[in-house]
């Protein structure tokens, strides 16, 4: 038997997503702002009046509703592209605000980063270096730009999201830092502003992202020595969330402990969250369409979402915590929860023990805020999922269900 009679404040969200489904269709995401608003005030209050700015990292999630109620809230942007960069423009962050990253700019991101004036436009390598500074150089401007170091420390996230080993494509050697911003200093087109480190996402234990952040204070400190004076140092983001209950580090402790590091130097500290800021406030609602099992063989859940909805299971095989919204009595079975894409990596679940359901009930993947539908995709055809913004009672579409018209409107 089923029982959908909101009575807690579970089931009156319970209920709420069972509305928005139904009026926009499945698969849908749904974002919660007020879970958007208390992590950002969480991590802004936690530095206390240390000099500080929270570059809100565009790639975890950057629809415009998004972006802009970080803007709203105060964040400032990171951006990893130049589409990313103009997103954030566009949401009213201006370029002073904006920090551009990207192990590969092309040269027509960098002549338009520089001719933006941005914050900094993170540096990746000599080679990028000389091409700043050329460009700066031909629009007679001087660009501020910041080092990515690499600092040869293992986040001990999954290896598809570390990079900050040697091994890793980004940055430069943290050893060979100091001679580059003494050419950064020597180039006619460039200002050495900061330094940066990013040493990957999804990082649960405080320690490595300490040690990231003690390499670029020494850093700061040698270079201060040099008569090389940066204005702020930009720890990167990377904090973890819990997806499946075990423990992470606490926002308010990373905080401390960046700034811990920091205040000898007086320098401004920049962090660029993503995941923490938006992951816990999204949940993925999809339908059941087909529910098979054969002697011997392993029950499936097929649902209407799947990879190209949400890639983080395929790609990193990532554990979401998945509930039905219909309570069902019977016993839990062990399951594979899996999408309708025609490859054997689109499962959203494997061996999961999981209550009964039944074709068209309704399911919520949670913590899918961020690297959910900023990176969904059309494969197989399948237009892009609906978004919407839970505000308190309120619910909009901030984005809607994409048509196949659109999907092929840039075809011959
Ligand atoms: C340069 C840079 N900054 C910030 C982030 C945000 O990371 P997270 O979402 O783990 O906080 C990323 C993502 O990996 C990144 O590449």
């Amino acid at each position: 038997m089923a029982s959908t009679t909101p009575s807690t404040p579970a089931d009156v969200r319970t209920a709420r997503l069972g509305e928005i489904a139904a009026a926009a269709g499945t698969p849908c995401y749904v974002y919660d702002a007020g879970v958007i608003r208390a992590a950002y005030r969480t991590l802004d209050d936690a530095f206390d009046g240390y000099p500080h700015a929270i570059h809100y990292a565009l790639k975890a999630n950057s629809s415009l509703a998004v972006v802009r109620l970080l803007h709203s809230l105060g964040s400032h942007a990171d951006a990893n592209s130049l589409g990313e960069v103009d997103v954030a423009l566009r949401c009213g962050f201006r370029p002073d605000q904006i920090v551009f990253t990207g192990v590969g700019k092309s040269a027509g991101e960098i002549d338009r980063a520089v001719s933006l004036g941005l914050l900094a436009i993170n540096v990746e390598s000599p080679g990028e270096l000389d091409r700043i500074d050329q460009r700066a150089v031909a629009q007679n401007v001087t660009a501020p730009v910041a080092l990515r170091v690499n600092p040869d420390i293992d986040a001990k996230s999954h290896p598809h999201i570390s990079t900050g080993l040697k091994s890793n494509k980004f940055g430069v050697p943290i050893d060979e830092a100091p001679a580059l911003f003494r050419e950064m200093a020597a180039r006619r087109g460039l200002q050495p502003v900061g330094a940066h480190v990013h040493i990957g996402s999804q990082i649960t234990t405080l320690e490595p992202l300490e040690k990231a952040a003690q390499s670029v204070v020494a850093l700061a400190h040698a270079l201060r020595g040099e008569g090389i004076e940066l204005q702020h140092l930009d720890m990167g983001g990377g904090l973890g969330i819990s997806y499946d209950g075990s423990p992470v580090a606490d926002p308010v402790a990373y905080v401390r402990a960046l700034v811990g590091a920091t205040r000898g130097s007086g320098l401004k500290v920049a962090i660029e969250p993503g995941r923490v800021l938006v992951g816990p406030a999204g949940v993925l609602l999809t339908t059941v369409v087909d529910v098979k099992q054969f002697p011997g063989a392993k029950r499936f859940v097929v649902v209407d979402a799947g990879m190209t909805e949400l890639m983080r299971p395929a790609l990193y095989n990532a554990y979401h915590r998945i509930e039905p919204l219909v309570h069902r009595d019977g016993d839990a079975t062990i399951v594979d929860i899996v999408g309708p894409i025609c490859e054997s990596t689109d499962a959203y679940a494997r061996d999961r023990a999981f209550p009964p359901v039944r074709v068209d009930d309704l399911l919520m993947v949670a913590d899918v805020g961020a690297y959910g539908a900023a990176m969904g995709h059309t494969y197989l055809r399948r237009p892009l999922p609906p978004e919407i913004m839970l505000d308190g009672d309120q619910w909009r579409i901030i984005r809607r269900r994409q048509t196949l018209d659109e999907l092929l409107s840039l075809e011959e």
